[in-house]
């Protein structure tokens, strides 16, 4: 899964060396519900115009919907507002680093609060969202049966994969990530260059041919 994600990941500003723990936490809320090449320019000028939270959170929350542009569920934008805000005024302007005190954000939720642990500060915990939930139900269980939300169900599947070290269990996570969106997608799956196709449980049950005969939709 490492080397496939060094060798196929795209290159995207927020996993980047110059990313910092406020812009993964931009990234992971417009990412929820918005899909890549629509967040990247308005991610670009989030961060242009507000770079650290407590400059947001020194605009009007009307200031933030009008900037969220056309992504999409806008009340995200005032969750972006108000956990600037609380950032500012109960953490010296600083993104938290834990995923108990990122909780107590207002507007984060289980998801964001395990990606910006992971992604930005390499916390060894499980991140599973969609694509990932994806990739657990069809290589480990057999089934492509995604359950309907991130549960501790999940959570735990993929905590049994997670490396040891904490900063290769966050690049792991990611990798799940990028495999579910790059090859093991919902919708025809690239099965024949998937890195975990001699372990897939779903492959070993003759279950790809038939997906892969599904209508393009
Ligand atoms: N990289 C880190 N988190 C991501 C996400 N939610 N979607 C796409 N790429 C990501």
């Amino acid at each position: 899964m490492l080397e496939f994600y060094d060798r196929h990941a795209r290159d995207l500003p927020w996993r980047g060396p110059s990313a910092t723990p406020w812009g993964v936490l931009v990234s992971e809320v417009m990412l929820q519900q918005t899909p890549v090449n629509r967040v990247l320019p308005v991610w670009t000028q989030w961060l242009d115009r507000w770079p650290r939270p407590a400059d947001l959170a020194a605009e009007s929350a009307g200031e933030a919907i009008r900037a969220w542009g056309r992504l999409g569920y806008p009340r995200r934008a005032l969750r972006l507002h108000g956990a600037a805000t609380a950032i500012t005024a109960v953490h010296g302007g600083a993104v938290p680093a834990t995923v108990e005190e990122l909780l107590q954000l207002p507007g984060i939720g289980e998801y964001t609060a395990r990606a910006v642990a992971a992604f930005a500060f390499g916390a060894r915990v499980p991140v599973v969202d969609t694509n990932v939930r994806r990739v657990l139900s069809r290589v480990v269980r057999g089934v492509d049966e995604p359950r309907a939300s991130a549960t501790a169900a999940d959570r735990l599947e993929m905590s049994a994969y997670l490396p040891e070290d904490p900063a290769t269990a966050a690049r792991f996570s990611v990798a799940v990530m990028e495999l579910g969106a790059l090859r093991c997608t919902a919708v025809r799956p690239d099965c024949e260059r998937c890195p975990l196709l001699g372990r897939c449980r779903w492959q070993r049950a003759g279950s790809v041919a038939g997906v892969a005969k599904r209508p393009v939709q």
